[in-house]
């Protein structure tokens, strides 16, 4: 099957109040290690890719490694798909290169000029079968290297959210409820929070419109403390709570954004590998269990928190 878009996988995801995951792809062994999992749990799949990940890895590789995991899982429902888009002309080369699907992120913009931004992108893909997210509201944290303070960050108004929705035509929506990009979601002395009476008044207002929650990592303590007992320095990183993340997937929220905690296991299995075997000097030997770990922790997010696991 060729890459579909998030059209059915969104309208069966909200039908069964849970969220498919969109895992951010960088490299060979990521993809491997993800693909795997889905393909175990016979779930559907979201690849996104940055901009910075299209950088680093050149967009034909990128697009090449994701074709190698649709040939190699044909029954999979895979979708390809732009992380922030930041103009009109990333969107357009994407969609040109055959992604699904593209998130245009204007949320950065006044309001008047994500709304004109988001409706040229929409305009443009669904001439061509192509799907779009879109953002209202500003997350914190760092994006490929902007870094928003939590000043500058503000949680999506309701109303707003209707109005843009109905003046762009957009497919689905990222909000801002609380989350934010990285490995520091909440301050080192107070107690994880998302705005989940705001997420419910959005969704009231919108039914059957399919949300997305960015900025949803766990930040898993395991990698954490396993980059810091190996060398790292991570010092007070903390995540979103999966239960929280399970409680967002009832009220709407479709798509559910994962990058740091790939960096996180990939990150501590490396430097662990690095330590207790000194004398190594074959990449094989610490990326294959790096894709190990990837698999075994996206795994256990399908199941667990993401509910999407259709192998039940
Ligand atoms: O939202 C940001 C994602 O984690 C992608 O990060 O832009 O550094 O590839 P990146
Ligand atoms: P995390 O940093 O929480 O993994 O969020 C990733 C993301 O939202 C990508 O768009
Ligand atoms: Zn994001």
């Amino acid at each position: 099957m060729p890459l579909v878009t998030t059209k059915e996988m969104f309208k069966k995801a909200y039908e069964g109040g849970y969220a498919v995951g969109a895992f951010n792809v960088n490299n060979m062994e990521i993809i491997q290690g993800i693909v795997k999992a889905a393909s175990e749990t016979k779930s559907p799949l979201i690849l996104q890719v940055s901009a910075g990940a299209r950088k680093y890895a050149s967009p034909i590789y990128l697009k090449k490694l994701v074709e190698a995991a649709v040939a190699e899982n044909p029954d999979l429902d895979i979708a390809l798909h732009l992380d922030h888009g930041e103009d009109f002309e990333i969107c357009k080369s994407c969609i040109d290169d055959g992604f699904t699907s593209v998130m245009v992120d204007g949320s950065h913009l006044p309001y008047e000029e994500n709304i004109a931004l988001t409706k040229k992108v929409v305009e443009y893909a669904h001439a061509r079968g192509v799907v779009v997210e879109a953002e209202l509201g500003r997350l914190a944290g760092v994006e490929d290297n902007v870094n928003v303070s939590k000043e500058d960050s503000s949680y999506t108004d309701p109303d707003q959210a209707v109005d843009f929705v109905k003046r762009t035509g957009c497919d689905s929506l990222a909000i801002a409820i609380g989350t934010s990009h990285g490995a520091y979601k909440f301050a080192a002395d107070s107690d994880p929070k998302l705005d989940i009476e705001r997420l419910k008044v959005i969704s009231g207002l919108l039914p059957e419109f399919p949300l997305v929650l960015h900025g949803a990592s766990s930040v898993i303590p395991e990698y954490v403390a396993m980059c810091n007992e190996f060398g790292g320095k991570l010092k007070d990183a903390k995540g979103c709570p999966e239960p929280m993340l399970r409680e967002a997937a009832q009220y709407g929220i479709c798509k559910i954004n994962i990058d740091s905690d790939l960096r996180l296991a990939m990150t501590g299995v490396i430097r662990k590998s690095f330590a207790e075997n000194p004398e190594n000097f074959d990449p094989r030997k610490y990326l294959g269990p790096a894709r190990d770990a990837i698999y075994g922790m996206v795994k256990h997010k399908i199941v667990n928190v993401l509910g999407c696991n259709q192998n039940k």
